[in-house]
């Protein structure tokens, strides 16, 4: 892959590492696991970081699938990913070292234990972030799971931030991913994400208004743009999510917010001509957007729904800017849905 450093692993030698044997597998084969990366049970998604400061990366969402798999044998090839890459790169695994025994259980509950997303940016080398579930002792554990892992992380201010601005309608707002970017830089974050159940604009507007500097209105106008109106979102959920480095004490730095666009759309093409709207407010270009789309897949974007999956907001002083995540359609492309009644969402 072009613009990555000659001589070390590069990004397919790391695809190749992540995806294990389900890596290895005939897409005539049925996937090994059902993976819940990608709503086929592709365990892979790609998405594209477009920073308002022109910069941009490639990313790669993965889930480890052993040769057996089942709940344990995955996360043993997960933890064997890790080492992997722990001798490739620069890796920071203390902070996973701290948290791994409250996550990585022997009867995980939920749809997921452990997932890796890979960071690629021309001539740097991949950087790595790993997700846990919180929800994987169920759902009556997870805030008192997420306030232990932040407190073994030194930031235990963070949870009553979180609580405050995003946590304020009982069931209906769960903590859905607890995140850690494994490189060593003064920007290495914990990431924190709260799903919100058949949320409104006013809901993620409230969220956004914990992050110092963010303008809660440009989260309105993104849903408004991209999402077709101000929810409210019954279908699958908007998240919300907040970085935190240590240096902060507490403060998140950044805010996104997570539209999972596949749900308010009735096929691919009206999902593109809303985030080209978004990217046209943004000032972003959207021949790259297109270009993107061009890289995974050949199909007509009417042709089905869900190839974009999510589009996400990110503000903040870590960097604002717009991602876009495409899913591969490995194993299936869900069919369009009528145009007429997808207009009466709202
Ligand atoms: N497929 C799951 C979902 O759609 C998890 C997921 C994959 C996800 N990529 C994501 C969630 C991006 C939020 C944002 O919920």
């Amino acid at each position: 892959m072009a613009g990555f450093p000659d001589g070390g692993r590069d990004a397919v030698d790391v695809l190749r590492e992540l995806l294990g044997a389900a890596g290895r597998r005939p897409l005539t084969e049925p996937p090994l696991w059902p993976s819940d990366v990608a709503d086929d049970a592709t365990p892979v998604e790609f998405s594209v970081a477009f920073d308002e400061s022109g910069d941009r990366a490639v990313r790669i969402l993965g889930e480890t699938i052993a040769e057996n798999p089942g709940p344990a044998a995955n996360i043993e090839a997960a933890k064997r990913f890790l080492a992997h890459m722990a001798q490739w790169f620069d890796l920071r695994l203390d902070r996973f070292a701290a948290v791994e025994d409250l996550f990585l259980v022997d009867r995980p509950q939920g749809k997921f234990t452990l997932w890796f997303s890979v960071i690629l940016r021309p001539g740097r080398a991949p950087a790595l972030k790993v997700y846990f579930n919180p929800l994987v002792r169920g759902q009556g554990a997870a805030r008192g799971l997420v306030a232990e892992g932040l407190r073994r992380l030194g930031l235990s201010d963070a949870y009553d931030t979180v609580a405050e601005h995003a946590l304020l309608r009982g069931s209906a707002d769960q903590f859905s991913f607890f995140a850690l970017d494994l490189d060593d830089g003064p920007l290495s974050r914990v990431k924190l994400y709260i799903s919100h159940d058949s949320a409104d604009s006013g809901t993620v507007e409230r969220a956004a208004g914990a992050v110092e500097g963010v303008d809660p209105l440009l989260v309105r106008d993104f849903l408004t743009t991209a999402g077709g109106g101000p929810g409210p979102y019954a279908g699958r959920p908007l998240i919300s999510s907040y970085s935190f480095v240590e240096a902060d004490a507490g403060r998140p730095g950044n805010y996104s917010l997570y539209l999972p666009i596949r749900d308010y759309v009735p096929d691919d093409a009206v999902a593109r001509e809303h985030v080209l709207a978004h990217f046209a407010r943004s000032g972003l270009p959207g021949a790259e957007l297109d270009r993107a789309i061009a890289a995974v897949t050949g199909r007509p974007a009417a042709a089905g729904v869900g190839l974009i999956a999510h589009v996400s907001l990110r503000l903040g002083r870590f960097g604002s800017g717009t991602t876009v995540y495409l899913s591969s359609e490995a194993y299936a492309v869900q069919a369009p849905r009528g145009r007429v009644s997808a207009s009466a969402t709202f």
